[in-house]
């Protein structure tokens, strides 16, 4: 599965949903996550994201954020259109420590 990392929140560009062919992206406060089960691994989101915030989990230490895309892809509402990107994201684009900052 492809899965969405901390370098979207914030930002939420939303450029990923648009390309999605499982619209499998979902949609909260300041960030997205995938539907892991739902991901069939195609890849087009990657580049797609201004923000390089989604990654294959076959990269390192990507656990976390699998369960992370899990949880919440299960609470909130699925997204299809693309939006405008949050107020924020061109001064929170490459922020550290978003997630234990940011995230709500
Ligand atoms: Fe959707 Fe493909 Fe990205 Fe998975 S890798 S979230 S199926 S666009
Ligand atoms: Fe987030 Fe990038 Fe999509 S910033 S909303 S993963 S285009």
């Amino acid at each position: 599965t492809y899965v969405v990392t901390d370098n979207c929140i914030m930002c939420k560009y939303t450029d990923c949903v648009e390309v999605c062919p499982v619209d499998c992206f979902y949609e909260g406060e300041n960030t997205l996550v995938i539907h892991p089960d739902e991901c069939i691994d195609c890849g087009v989101c990657e580049p797609e994201c201004p923000a390089d915030a989604i990654r294959p989990d076959t990269e390192p230490d990507m656990e976390k954020w699998v369960e992370f895309n899990r949880k919440y892809s299960e609470q909130w509402p699925v997204i299809t259109r693309k939006k405008d990107p949050l107020p924020t994201a061109e001064e929170m684009d490459g922020q550290a420590d978003k997630l234990d900052k940011y995230f709500s």
